[in-house]
């Protein structure tokens, strides 16, 4: 398979591991739908501790790298090469002879981590230009698997301009799609099912009987079809047969499932058609009953970039963002990705002006789905614009800013208050959040399962085992050092964790 090389790839293809977990620090709010201020690697990192494998539709619409967005590459990558990059406004075509491997370093640790964070039967959308699609393709080929993807869905984002470069209007960006494994997307149809007296109760539908296969391609299925009623004849076409041979005829027709003119009035047919009973439908198609397969063709309902500014117009009064994408479109392609599943979680990692919420709270809307959404912006107007806005669209949600790492560089990060320790130790152990302490048993940091939790300041003997007040199945105690013998330990089903060796990372 083809990789794409690109200056700096070798420092950033394990990058998304060297970040320190955090925790995401919940400023108001009490709707499972979030809302983070953050940069998107360390927010995509912290959520895997909650989120791996859960998320079922990823939209993200990063920047295009078009060198005019002022974009700012500001990963902490420990590379010398890197570093002479960092925080500084990536360039145009001409004076930035590195701005594709910049955008590059910037995309591949995030794809990585959204690509840990869907769900088997997940799948991300991606939107781009040219700026990048081709780049953009290789690394998804590389991340998510050539046999994962789904297709570029073209979308029409305005109507042609006159004023452009080689006399051609570039009207077109594409959605590219990946599955994470076992995605099946749909879209609602609604079949014509008729009832008839002949079979009360066994709603049936017409198909029709002939197929794009020619005489010489298929001359069992070239026969003229007579109606067993009347002796009518319906000569084939010799460009495209019946779908059924002379043999297997009399067995379709025995099984009521062959309709000829005349046979009911209601129908206007001048040819045989095939019957399908909606009973078989059903069991054939299982969830996705009523479903066909959605298509890369976008309908115009989607509609352009003017229309997501319309939209922003309508909701600040004025334009408070540019280049928003409209609301229709997101709202389909999740439409198409979530329709089994209208429960799941959608997740949008450049948020920008929160189109995604609104996308979300809107077809909840349409369909009394209850999808939850995961919205990440890093910029100030997380709260002034992105959150404001699915506010101003009827959508709730919880606000959260990012906390301290736990961990730099692989050491404890000293600066962590006691509190944020204590929080920590017990969330790596349970993956629940750390109850109020107990001012009569301060060491206690929780219990879980049955099992309680202690933090000892150093070490772990019997003056600190007098401490506990709260009896347990078992204690899982923190301290760093232990002369309790482990003999005495097993009896009383004590679990020591030595600090720093012992302390999870997440
Ligand atoms: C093209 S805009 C997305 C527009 C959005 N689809 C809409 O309809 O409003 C890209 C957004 O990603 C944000 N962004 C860029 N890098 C980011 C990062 N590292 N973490 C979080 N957000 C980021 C930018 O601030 C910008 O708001």
């Amino acid at each position: 398979m083809p990789n794409l090389n690109f200056v700096g790839k070798s420092k950033v293809v394990n990058h998304h591991r060297e970040i320190s977990f955090r925790f995401l620090e919940k400023k108001y709010g009490s709707s499972e739908n979030m809302i983070i201020h953050g940069d998107n690697l360390l927010a995509l990192r912290s959520l895997l501790a909650t989120h791996r494998g859960k998320i079922k539709c990823i939209y993200i619409d990063p920047p295009y790298n078009t060198g005019n967005e002022g974009w700012i590459y500001n990963d902490n990558v420990n590379d010398p090469e890197i570093k002479t990059w960092i925080g500084k406004v990536v360039g145009d075509e001409e004076t930035d002879l590195n701005r594709h491997d910049k955008w590059l370093c910037m995309m591949y640790p995030r794809l990585r981590l959204l690509h840990e964070l869907l769900s088997d039967d997940g799948v991300i959308f991606i939107s781009i230009d040219d700026n990048e699609q081709a780049n953009l393709k290789l690394i998804c080929d590389e991340i998510f698997g050539r046999i994962n993807f789904v297709g570029a869905i073209p979308w029409r984002k305005r109507v042609s301009k006159s004023d452009v470069p080689h006399g051609i209007s570039q009207d077109f960006e594409y959605v590219m799609c990946y599955a994470k494994k076992d995605f099946q997307a749909g879209r609602r149809i609604d079949r014509k099912y008729f009832e008839s007296e002949d079979f009360p109760g066994r709603p049936w539908r017409t198909a029709t009987l002939t197929k794009q296969t020619t005489a010489a391609e298929r001359p069992n299925s070239f026969f003229s079809l007579i109606n067993p009623k009347n002796g009518d004849e319906y000569p084939a076409n010799p460009n495209r047969t019946w779908c059924i041979t002379k043999e297997t005829f009399q067995q379709y027709y025995d099984q009521d499932k062959i309709i000829f003119p005349g046979d009911y009035d209601f129908l206007k047919i001048s040819k045989p058609v095939m019957r399908y009973w909606k009973s078989d439908d059903e069991k054939k198609a299982g969830i996705n009953f009523g479903l066909t397969a959605a298509s890369t063709y976008l309908p115009p309902e989607v509609g352009m970039t003017q229309n997501g500014t319309k939209e922003i117009m309508e909701i600040f009064g004025e334009k408070a963002f540019n280049f928003p994408k409209p609301s229709t479109l997101i709202r389909h392609l999740i439409g198409i990705a979530t329709i089994t599943s209208p429960n799941s979680i959608i997740l949008d990692a450049f948020a920008g002006s929160g189109t995604t919420g609104q996308a979300v709270v809107e077809l909840n809307r349409e369909d009394q789905g209850s999808r939850k959404f995961i919205l990440i912006e890093s910029m100030d107007y997380c709260e002034s614009i992105t959150a404001e806005r699915v506010r101003r669209v009827g959508g709730d949600f919880s606000f959260y800013e990012l906390g301290d790492p736990i961990f730099i560089e692989d050491q404890l990060n000293p600066d962590l208050s006691r509190d944020q320790f204590r929080r920590y130790l017990f969330y790596s152990e349970t993956k629940k959040e750390i109850p109020p302490m107990n001012p009569d048993e301060s060491t206690l940091l929780g219990i879980h399962d049955g099992i309680a939790y202690h933090l000892f300041d150093s070490v772990l003997d019997f003056n600190s085992l007098n401490q506990i007040k709260t009896r347990s199945n078992g204690y899982v105690i923190f301290a760093e050092s232990c002369i309790i013998s482990q003999e005495t330990r097993d009896q009383f089903k004590i679990y020591f964790r030595k600090i720093p060796r012992d302390i999870r990372k997440i």
